[in-house]
């Protein structure tokens, strides 16, 4: 069996930059999984592209005042330039609605509407919509904002007053726009009113019975597939256990894709912008296929075979359209494979020193963005905390003064400190070379035994999603070197038994080694900075897992020493957050 893995991450909206609540969400953790399972020697394709089409991009176009393509284009570029100085690193970077893309994108969205068009899966109907009578056009989605109506699990109502017509970012359920209470169109302003127009529904519930299978059937207790999360599945249970509506697959707007039915009255729609989106995920695999085989329906090998795993990471609330709608998509189209496993961040919040914790805001200044970010400081102290303090199974906060003290007190002081220490000694006294490995001790072994055992508990849980609990093993690796060194104390044993330091310093570089592939997929850059220090002929972006075990050679010559971790001073990242 050829085993492959198609992993996915949530498509940005083209309408802004991106915060540390975005990477932490999905990317990061997409990211670290896939350069996990390059390691490993898996088969991987990562996907990942702009969701350009729906009101998102068409309102920040009026607000900055230019075409709705010339945003989601500038965007894109924008957003993808942070992910590559994060080190995140897709195999593609597409978008929905990018000059090169929209085309195969179109065609795969409208071939996918019209198999479960086809297929009876869509009832048209008529309903009465919101309809702006200033702007003089329907108010789908996030045209339309009021107070939200659903009652929250503990059973006291929601009543979140920000809630957009599509959904309740803060309970997380999908909003239906004319329930909305007190509505006002985010375009002028003014009350809308009720008026009618047709669409075309998906049935979710015929597919109720399947997904709730699929969700925790038979395919769950497989061995080899991890639990879903478990906020993830009583969400998705419940709102299975409330029913699951019809959902209008279609709106009346004339940015996204066009609905391809010959029906007069699909004139001027367009496909939800929640219908097509997801659908990006294989239009990007097609058009990778295209240009690694020369032919765009090879995206099948990945999308059409039993043999790929399909990995989704998404944040909290895209929950309901990546474990109810999207998987229903699927089983109505039936010709594709179900996701594997799609894995929910929940949101991230903020804390600056000073102040209250709160939500990630643009419009309260409440965010550290990417790029302002960039601009002081590097990539793998973000990627360390962010995966440290991981949203995995509720909501976190972001402390600035914590996100400082973790870097220097865990990063530098700990896993920095010990490969300086040992690669610094190492130069000092053996001339910048690898010493005789020599007769291991008791304690010796002992140590190279806990790198076997740590390297097998991260292992494992990474294979689970745990990437904040393999982060954990990652430094209690790092501390008990640390705690092998002092022991051991080289410095002593130069003076007095020159044999037993050029053990220990020996063991302590082959700790270094083992902990350079340890640490890669969580901080690429500094794992490739230790590559070079350890001068070793290895791809810094794909470190052989294996090599954990491989020992460096006695007499291999060691490269330069460089600094891997610099001390943070909290004034700066607060100028950084301040400056936005
Ligand atoms: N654009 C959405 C968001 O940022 C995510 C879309 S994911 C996809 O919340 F599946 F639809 F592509
Ligand atoms: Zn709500």
């Amino acid at each position: 069996m050829n085993k492959r893995y198609l992993v996915t991450a949530a498509l940005p909206y083209s309408n802004g930059r991106l915060h540390v609540g975005h990477i932490a969400g999905a990317y990061l953790p997409a990211d670290t999984y896939v350069r996990f399972l390059r390691s490993k020697g898996e088969n991987v394709r990562f996907i990942c592209g702009s969701d350009d089409n729906g009101v998102t991009a068409l309102i920040a176009a009026r607000k900055e005042g230019v075409s709705v393509e010339e945003l989601t284009q500038f965007y894109n570029e924008r957003q993808f330039q942070d992910f590559e100085r994060l080190g995140i690193k897709f195999d593609i970077y597409g978008g929905t609605h990018q000059p090169d893309f929209v085309d195969l994108h179109n065609r795969i969205s409208q071939d996918i509407f019209k198999v479960i068009y086809d297929k009876g899966y869509f009832v048209k109907k008529k309903a009465t919509q919101l309809y702006d009578p200033v702007a003089k056009q329907f108010l789908p989605d996030r045209y339309v904002k009021g107070s939200c109506y659903h009652v929250k699990s503990d059973g006291t109502p929601c009543n979140y007053d920000e809630a957009y017509g599509d959904q309740c970012e803060a309970c997380g359920n999908a909003i239906d726009p004319m329930l909305l209470i007190n509505p006002v169109s985010t375009i002028t302003g003014t009350t809308p009113v009720p008026r009618e127009t047709t669409h075309w529904y998906l049935q979710l519930d015929r597919l109720e019975n399947r997904i709730r299978e699929w969700l925790g059937g038979k395919r769950r207790s497989a061995a080899d597939s991890p639990a879903w999360r478990e906020f993830v599945l009583n969400f998705s249970l419940g709102q299975i256990s409330q029913g699951l509506p019809e959902r209008a697959m279609t709106r009346d707007l004339d940015w996204g894709v066009p609905v391809p039915l010959d029906d007069p009255e699909a004139q001027g729609k367009t496909l939800y912008v929640w219908f097509d989106a997801p659908i990006g995920y294989v239009s990007f695999t097609a058009k990778l296929c295209e240009e690694q085989e020369g032919d765009w329906s090879r995206f099948a090998e990945w999308w059409k075979d039993e043999n790929c795993r399909i990995v989704h990471f998404v944040g909290e609330d895209n929950t309901i359209f990546h474990v109810l709608t999207w998987p229903a998509m699927l089983m109505a189209e039936g010709t594709y494979s179900l996701p594997w496993q799609v894995v929910v961040n929940a949101f991230l919040k903020i804390r600056f020193s000073g102040r209250e914790e709160e939500k990630i805001s643009k419009s309260r200044g409440a965010a550290i963005w990417i790029e302002d970010y960039l601009k002081t400081f590097e990539p793998d102290p973000l990627r360390y905390y962010l995966t440290a303090i991981a949203p995995e199974s509720g909501r976190t906060t972001f402390e600035v003064n914590d996100f400082i003290a973790r870097n220097n007190n865990e990063l530098l002081n700990s896993l920095g400190n010990f490969i300086n220490r040992t690669l610094t000694f190492a130069h000092r006294y053996f001339d910048g070379k690898v010493p005789e490995a020599g007769q291991r001790s008791e304690i010796d072994f002992r140590h190279m035994t806990k790198i076997t055992e740590q390297a097998e508990k991260i292992e494992a849980l990474l294979g689970k999603f745990q990437f904040k609990a393999a982060l954990g093993e990652l430094m209690a690796l790092a501390r008990s070197a640390n705690v092998y060194f002092d022991a051991r104390k080289p410095w002593v044993q130069r003076k007095e038994n020159m044999a037993e330091c050029a053990v220990t310093i020996n063991v302590c570089i082959q700790t270094v080694k083992a902990l350079t592939v340890l640490m890669a997929p969580f901080l690429p850059s500094s794992a490739a900075k230790c590559i070079e220090m350890l001068n070793l002929d290895i791809d810094p972006d794909i470190i052989p897992w294996i090599e954990i075990e491989a020992e460096i050679p006695a007499g291999h010559q060691l490269g330069q020493p460089t600094v891997l971790f610099k001390k943070l001073d909290p004034e700066t990242l607060f100028s950084v957050a301040r400056d936005v």
